[in-house]
């Protein structure tokens, strides 16, 4: 059986013959709707309404809100869902320019970007009200002026749940990082651990994320090794082993954990199909790039000492907490309720397999040319070349 909507809209049409104009009933329809358009969101029994095939000027009939949408995740995670027609409120602090490639993700009306503080707990409930889902993308790998980790870490964290839980928000998605461990001696690590606790305490059923370190163009560990390709100081040797993830498959990832079920109350750890060390990374650059990558290394304190003094001025990405956790390797959790890409019918791809797009604006000009051939590459390292 199907359901047939006739939607009115716009004035009456008037009768133009007589003096005094008569109105008439508008009565034109303008869409069709059946049952299978209209379905009811298991946990908040709210009713979802669908208009149109998929793409960006249907109306998925869903709201989510997404905060940290400015950053490097964000714009994948808006980007999808703005394409299924999903309306996205999108609380912001940074400057109108920074936040305005997010605009044209959705159809007009659909990307809802408010000013907000995260500070303030009135202004974190008028952007979840409304909404059937919230991510909680807000995260800092440094601490700034205003800011510390725990500020943005825990505090934030728990405030964004226990609205959602006052409002009723029937899925709460939180970001937190692949090694995320009380007590560690990275304060980035140790204070992700506790906000996904607060995040538990305050909304028991939300999902915690953990990815690996994300690539893609505006990752940080891809332009460190491409600007600095000519002279690029590290740590530890380079020994440190990361699990890579393409931000794609991340962004994937959380667009189906909104309406997967079986996600709800769920720690899901994202990460790539292999282990590298971060000398493996730099090899495969150096492939992309046909240019060895010059390392030195510089030993922990004096790396600590000079980021600590460069970090509130110059290069805030490069601070004492992430030398730091350069000397932590990423290793996934052993245990068995961790979820993964795969439970999610999502198959990890490898490093240099997703790279290439990424880095390649670092070759010289004169080596685009050369295009993707394999056997005119050179090989750094052991790993293949393109
Ligand atoms: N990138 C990675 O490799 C990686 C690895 C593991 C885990 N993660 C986690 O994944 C999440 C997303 O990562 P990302 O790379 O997209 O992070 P990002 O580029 O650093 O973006 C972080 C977002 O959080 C917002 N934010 C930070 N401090 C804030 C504050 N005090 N008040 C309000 N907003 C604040 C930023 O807003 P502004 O733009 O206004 O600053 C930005 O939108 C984060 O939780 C991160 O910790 C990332």
């Amino acid at each position: 059986m199907s359901l047939r909507l006739t939607l009115c809209v716009g004035p009456s049409p008037t009768t133009l013959s007589a003096r005094r104009p008569i109105r008439v009933p508008s009565l034109y329809t303008i869409t069709q709707r059946y049952n299978s358009d209209i379905a009811v969101h298991p946990r908040s029994s709210q009713p979802i309404v669908r208009a149109g095939l998929t793409g960006r000027s249907s109306v998925s009939g869903h709201v989510v809100t997404v905060f940290g949408s400015t950053g490097f995740l964000g714009r994948y995670l808006v980007n999808r869902l703005g394409k299924k027609g999903t309306k996205v409120v999108l609380p912001y602090r940074c400057h109108e320019d920074e936040k305005r490639h997010l605009k044209p993700m959705g159809d007009l009306g659909q990307i809802v970007l408010q000013d907000y503080d995260v500070r303030n707990y009135d202004q974190i409930v008028d952007a979840v009200k409304y909404s059937d889902a919230v991510y909680n993308l807000i995260g800092r790998n440094y601490p700034t002026k205003n800011f510390n980790f725990e500020a943005v870490n825990v505090a934030a964290a728990r405030d964004i749940a226990r609205a959602c839980a006052e409002t009723g928000v029937p899925r709460l998605v939180h970001l937190s990082a692949l090694g995320a461990q009380e007590g560690s001696t990275s304060q980035f690590l140790h204070t992700k651990a506790l906000g996904e606790r607060a995040v538990r305490e305050e909304y028991p059923t939300a999902t915690i994320v953990r990815p690996g370190t994300l690539i893609g163009f505006e990752s940080e560990i891809l332009s460190r090794i491409g600007v600095f390709r000519k002279f690029l100081p590290v740590v530890n040797h380079n020994q440190q082993i990361v699990r890579p993830v393409d931000v794609a498959d991340v962004a994937l990832a959380l667009d189906m954990m909104m309406t997967e079920a079986d996600s709800e109350a769920q720690t899901y750890e994202l990460y790539g199909a292999k282990p590298y060390t971060h000398q493996d990374i730099i090899n495969i650059c150096s492939n992309v790039f046909r240019e060895k990558v010059n390392t030195v290394n510089i030993p922990k304190p004096i790396m600590k000492a000079v980021t600590g003094l460069l970090q509130y001025w110059i290069y805030p990405q490069l601070s004492p907490d992430q030398v730091e956790r350069m000397f932590i390797d990423q290793v996934p959790s052993p245990h068995k309720n961790v979820k993964t890409l795969a439970d999610l019918g999502i198959e990890p791809r490898t490093f240099e397999l997703t790279v290439l797009p990424y880095i390649r604006h670092f070759r010289k000009p004169a080596l685009n040319e050369l295009g993707l051939d394999p056997k005119k590459a050179r090989t750094f390292g052991k790993h293949p070349s393109y």
